[in-house]
């Protein structure tokens, strides 16, 4: 029967060539894919992100060059049909292509790869060069960040959003509440582990300013992949008035939502969460002071609306599996409301 017909040559076999196109794309359309974007490490915008993206092109285009050389020896070799070469030039070839090449392959690649390290790693070899000024924090599955007192700044606590300043670099000191979690900010730099009962010292240094996202990169629990943070670089001036801002307390809260507010603390919020310049200093929970502001609930799992404000206070499990914050499920939903207007109102 036609329909039973062994394929032709020409319509049912890969040629060699579109075989060696598809194995030189293949591999390229995954990095490629994401190659720009806030949580790209080939879109860098910091100091060791940068010494991090060059490592890897070089790493990249020589692996390239050599594939292609050893491909093109490989089919020179199955298409020529050769006389059988001396037992001297084949001990040469050896050497030569065996154990000359890949040597001085690797030590060059090793040798750049010392060389950019003190960029990646600035305090390397020479101590740290200051005192931490922020120290981050992993807990499941948020980022508790405090910004540590400054010359002429005061110390605060927030959560799940880090603002820095641009063109100058920050020391961080994390740790980790409960289990190990680890801090990334592909864009910027790192990564770097949060280990239970160690400090560990990072440095950033942010080229340019945007909005950038970093994700936790150790497994750590049911919602690990629901935990990650917002990065903002600002100005420095921009910077220094968001701190001032952070510090400050509140002022008087509109009659309006004086409900949400008594509400806040007739159910216990106070005991976990913080609100500066209020009675709340609960110290389990993420800092509440200035919510509003941030770009995103639940260190990075819903956009921060009036809405999913609610919803997150009703059953923060049903968006976060396993996190630590019981649900309010008995709470008629108008409460609920007013207590998420009340903090929605806190910038
Ligand atoms: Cu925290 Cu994964």
């Amino acid at each position: 029967m036609p329909g039973n017909a062994p394929p032709s040559a020409s319509t049912g076999r890969c040629r060699p060539p579109v075989l060696i196109t598809l194995a030189l794309v293949a591999p390229l359309a995954t990095p490629l894919s994401g190659c720009s974007g806030r949580q790209s490490a080939l879109d860098p915008a910091g100091t060791e992100a940068g010494a991090v993206h060059d490592l890897f092109f070089v790493m990249l285009i020589g692996g390239a060059v050599i594939w292609t050389l050893v491909m093109a020896l490989l089919l020179y070799a199955g298409r020529s049909r050769p006389e059988p070469v001396s037992a001297k030039t084949a001990n040469r070839l050896i050497l030569w292509g065996g154990v000359a090449f890949p040597v001085t392959v690797l030590f060059l690649l090793l040798a750049y790869a010392v060389w950019l390290m003190p960029q990646v790693r600035p305090w390397l070899g020479a101590g740290p060069t200051g005192e931490p000024q922020i120290e981050a924090t992993g807990e499941q599955f948020w980022w508790r960040l405090r910004y540590l007192e400054g010359p002429g700044q005061p110390g605060f606590e927030t959560a799940n959003e880090l603002r820095l300043p641009v063109g100058e670099r920050t020391i961080f000191a994390l740790e980790a509440a409960d289990v190990i979690h680890s801090f990334w900010i592909p864009t910027l730099g790192g990564k770097m582990d949060m280990i239970p009962g160690r400090t560990n010292i990072l440095s950033l240094e942010p080229t340019r300013t945007g909005t950038f996202r970093g994700p936790c990169a150790e497994f750590c629990g049911t919602s690990h992949a629901l935990m990650a943070f917002t990065v903002v670089v600002m100005e420095r001036a921009d910077y220094d008035s968001w701190r001032a801002a952070q510090a400050a307390g509140h002022p008087a809260v509109p009659q309006a939502l004086q409900a949400g507010r008594d509400l806040f603390f007739r159910h216990g919020c106070a005991a976990c969460h913080a609100i500066n310049g209020t009675a709340a200093i609960g110290r389990v929970g993420p800092d509440l002071t200035r919510i509003a502001s941030r770009g995103t609930l639940a260190a990075g799992t819903l956009s921060n609306t009036p809405d999913n404000l609610a919803r997150f206070i009703r059953d923060p499990g049903a968006v976060k599996p396993g996190v630590k914050m019981p649900a309010y499920t008995m709470l008629p939903a108008a409460e609920i409301d007013a207590i998420a207007a009340y903090l929605g109102d806190l910038r």
